[in-house]
Formats: C-alpha cells, sequence, structure tokens
C-alpha cells in the first residue's frame, strides 16, 4: 500500500491540517440557527439527491469535543472550519443568536487547549434566507451585510484565531450557483452571476478592511482551482479551455492580485456589471498575508454552440473518484507554480482544501480505503514538487476530517478521513485517518 510522505519531507514549519465546513457537519437545526438558502434550495425537487439538508448533519453542534480529539490524536496542527452567518445573525442583519456566537467560542477554545491553530472561514455557503430574500449575493449590500457579520465574529473570536478568509471558494458561490444553477440560489442566469461575482468580491476586500480594522491578524483568501485542458489539440478547444480557465481560475485570483476582471470574462460579463464595478478595486485588492487553493480535479474542454461562453466538459483519461472526478496530481503542482508566477509572488501558499469521494464502507468496524491514501500521497508528492520548483507552500488541509453533508449530493460523496454512520452518528476512523497519523508523528 501507498504510504504518505511523513512530515520529515516537507520544510522546517510546514502546517498539516484538516478541514471542515458548518452547514456540511454542525447540524444547522440545533442552536437557534436562521434558515438558510440551502434548506429553501434542498427542499425543492430535483435540487439535491434526495432532497436532503444539512438539518442534523454529524451532529458537531453537540459532538465538537469527541471531534476536535479526533483532530488532535491524528497529530494535525491546525483545524479550517467556518461561521455559518445564519447561525449567528439568523436574519443574516439585527439580533444576535447568543447560543450561535457561544459555540463558536467554545470550540475556538477547545482548539487552542488541544494546542491546534484555529483556521477561520467566516462564509462556506449558508447564506440566511432573509438576505436571500433581498437578492442575496446579487445585491451590492451584501459586502455590508457581509462587512457586518464579520465585525461581530472578529470581536468576539478575533484574539485567539490563528488565520481568517472570509469566502470559500467564490467560484462556486457565483458561477455554479448563479450560472450552473447547480448550488443555492439555483439560479442560472448571467446578469445574476456577473454581479454575484463582482459582489463576491467587494464582501471579500471589505471583510478584509474590518478583520484588520479590528486588529486580526493573518488574513487571506481561499479558492478553487482546476487544471484546465483542451479536450484536443484544435484551437476550437485551446480557445475554450482559455475561457473556462479566464472563468474559473482567473476571475478571483486576478481581481484580488492585480486589481482587474481577465478580459475573455469581461466579453461575456461587461454587460452585466453593476454600474461603476471599476472603482472597487481598491478595496478587491486589500493585501493578503496568505492565499489558500482548493484543489481536486482536471478538466478536458471542448467548445459547444450557443451564446457565451460557449464550453462544454468531456470525460478525461485517468481514474475517477465516485463523483466522477479525474484524479490528476500534476495538475496541483502545475497550478501551484503558475499561480506563483502570475500572481501571488512571495505571499505564502496553502493547499486549504483537497481530497476524494469514494464509496467508503464499513466492515468489521474497520475502513480500508486505500484509494484515498493512494490520492493523498500523490497530492502530497505534487505540492513538494511545487516546493522544490521554489512555491512558497506553507500547508496542506485535507479534506475532510468527517464524512459529511456533500451539498446537492446529499450524504453519499463521503470525503472524510473518519467515517461518520449517519443514522447512530458513530465515527470511526478509516484507514486513510492511521495513514495520516503515521505521517504526521514527530
Ligand atoms: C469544495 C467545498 C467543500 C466540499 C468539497 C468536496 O468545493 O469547499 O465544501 O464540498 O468541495
Amino acid at each position: 500500500m501507498t504510504a504518505l510522505p511523513p512530515r520529515q519531507a516537507f520544510p522546517q514549519g510546514f502546517l498539516f491540517g484538516a478541514a471542515t465546513s458548518s452547514y456540511q457537519i454542525e447540524g444547522h437545526g440545533f442552536g437557534g440557527a436562521g434558515p438558510t438558502h440551502w434548506d429553501t434550495f434542498a427542499a425543492t425537487p430535483g435540487n439535491v439527491k434526495g432532497a436532503e439538508t444539512g438539518a442534523r448533519a454529524c451532529d458537531h453542534y453537540h459532538r465538537w469535543a469527541e471531534d476536535l480529539d479526533l483532530v488532535a490524536a491524528a497529530g494535525f496542527d491546525s483545524y479550517r472550519f467556518s461561521t455559518s452567518w445564519a447561525r449567528v445573525l439568523p436574519e443574516g442583519r439585527g439580533a444576535v443568536n447568543a447560543e450561535g456566537l457561544d459555540f463558536y467560542d467554545r470550540l475556538v477554545d477547545g482548539l487552542l487547549e488541544r494546542g491546534l491553530k484555529p483556521a477561520l472561514t467566516l462564509y462556506h455557503w449558508e447564506l440566511p434566507a432573509a438576505l436571500s430574500d433581498l437578492g442575496g449575493w446579487r445585491n451590492r449590500d451584501v459586502a455590508q451585510w457581509f462587512g457586518d457579520f464579520t465585525r461581530i465574529i472578529a470581536q468576539r473570536l478575533g484574539d485567539r484565531l490563528w488565520s481568517v478568509a472570509p469566502i470559500n471558494e467564490p467560484w462556486c458561490v457565483g458561477w455554479l450557483s448563479h450560472f450552473l444553477g447547480l448550488h443555492a440560489p439555483g439560479l442560472r442566469d448571467i446578469r445574476a452571476t456577473a454581479r454575484a461575482m463582482h459582489h463576491l468580491c467587494l464582501a471579500h476586500g471589505t471583510a478584509i478592511g474590518v478583520l484588520r480594522a479590528e486588529g486580526v491578524s493573518n488574513l487571506g483568501a481561499v479558492c478553487n482551482f482546476e487544471y484546465a485542458l483542451p479536450a484536443e489539440d484544435t484551437p476550437e478547444c485551446h480557445a475554450a479551455t482559455r475561457r473556462y480557465d479566464a472563468i474559473f481560475n482567473r476571475f478571483f485570483i486576478e481581481a484580488m492580485f492585480l486589481g482587474r476582471y481577465p478580459e475573455e470574462v469581461l466579453e461575456g460579463f461587461a454587460p452585466h456589471l453593476p454600474k461603476g464595478w471599476e472603482q472597487d478595486f481598491p478595496t478587491i485588492t486589500a493585501p493578503l498575508d496568505w492565499f489558500g487553493i482548493n484543489y481536486y480535479t482536471a478538466k478536458r474542454i471542448a467548445p459547444a454552440p450557443g451564446p457565451w461562453p460557449g464550453t462544454a466538459e468531456r470525460p478525461g483519461p485517468l481514474p475517477q473518484t465516485a463523483l466522477g472526478w479525474e484524479i490528476c496530481p500534476e495538475g496541483l503542482s502545475h497550478l501551484l507554480i503558475r499561480l506563483r508566477r502570475d500572481y501571488t509572488g512571495t505571499t505564502p501558499l496553502y493547499i486549504t482544501e483537497n481530497g476524494m469521494a469514494a464509496e467508503d464502507r464499513l466492515r468489521d468496524g474497520r475502513c480500508l480505503d486505500a484509494d484515498r491514501i493512494a490520492y493523498l500521497a500523490a497530492h502530497l508528492q505534487a505540492c513538494r514538487a511545487a516546493i522544490a520548483a521554489g512555491v512558497p507552500l506553507a500547508g496542506y488541509y485535507a479534506w475532510s476530517l468527517l464524512d459529511n453533508y456533500e451539498w446537492a449530493e446529499g450524504y453519499s460523496g463521503r470525503f472524510g478521513l473518519v467515517h461518520v454512520d449517519f443514522e447512530s452518528l458513530q465515527r470511526t476512523p478509516k484507514a486513510s485517518y492511521h495513514a495520516v497519523r503515521k505521517a504526521l508523528e514527530r
């Protein structure tokens, strides 16, 4: 069986962590959290497998201490988690749910007691339904609403956080949710998409400004990237790949680091962006202390008939995960080298998510997820290759600590190092968890 490269194979101080997010594990039905756009999206037929929701999820809300013990016992240095906006502000604005804020307070203390660095993401997709009613990410006011939420978190937790990123994977919040309609709020509208994507940038920059003003340090961003390749070596495929890549891989990082949007995206977005968008770049380019990369897969791109962007995905030749995502570790080293060269320079980079879904089952109380060990090993080797090529990569977070609510896939996409029985909620560390523990020994 493949072994994971040990801690000693990475530079001194390289950080290892496990990642989760609030709606996917906590149990949003507990503790006075307000309704979110995910609850209503899931309640609409055809959006989520089995119409499942995060109402109970892993019940991390009550079992957090046991879960943090698992993080610590694996030898991780850090834990990446998120705060639910609707748990803290059930209406999105106004009255704070004290119970919700207390929960995150206990969680952060629990991390510090276990010697773990708390790496917070402020928003991982559970927009309060009351704000969705007002247009959600399409409404420019969302940047201020998000700034106000950020201030509440900063004032309560800011003195004990190790790092903060405002928004997880803005591409998913913008494009996947407003153009492809596959995530909440499930729109398929280019104008909604252009405005949501711009407001995501503005909200990101606004939150960074609030955090700095509140004295919180070590601030970054977390974006997702795919290794985009032409399905065939034709000029049409290359052109389609450039458009796909500009939307997926360049839009947000280019805005944050270079203060502009890619030409290839403006071809489609220009008529739909809100008036005066160019004037927001001073806010959007607020300096960052680090940049986080979520990486899972490669995509083969071909042209498609119809309006902009005219791209289609084709199946590729490499082995796939249980969700049909091609496994392509070299895409990770390629992206790291490219992003450092084109955007981030000397800014420290982190892999903030990486992992795979498998149809994991318990047999005699054990889960032998050899495929996941091989996946993690190959991607950690890709990290080492990038470091050897001069990329200032400073850490790696595995997605995910626990099997959890995989959004539109419901509970079917198991990504955990720890198996969760969604009936009994019992946690069972998989073989991959034990492999990680061995690799992280000092
Ligand atoms: C990422 C999300 C995370 C999880 C993984 C599999 O896009 O950030 O919540 O769903 O994919």
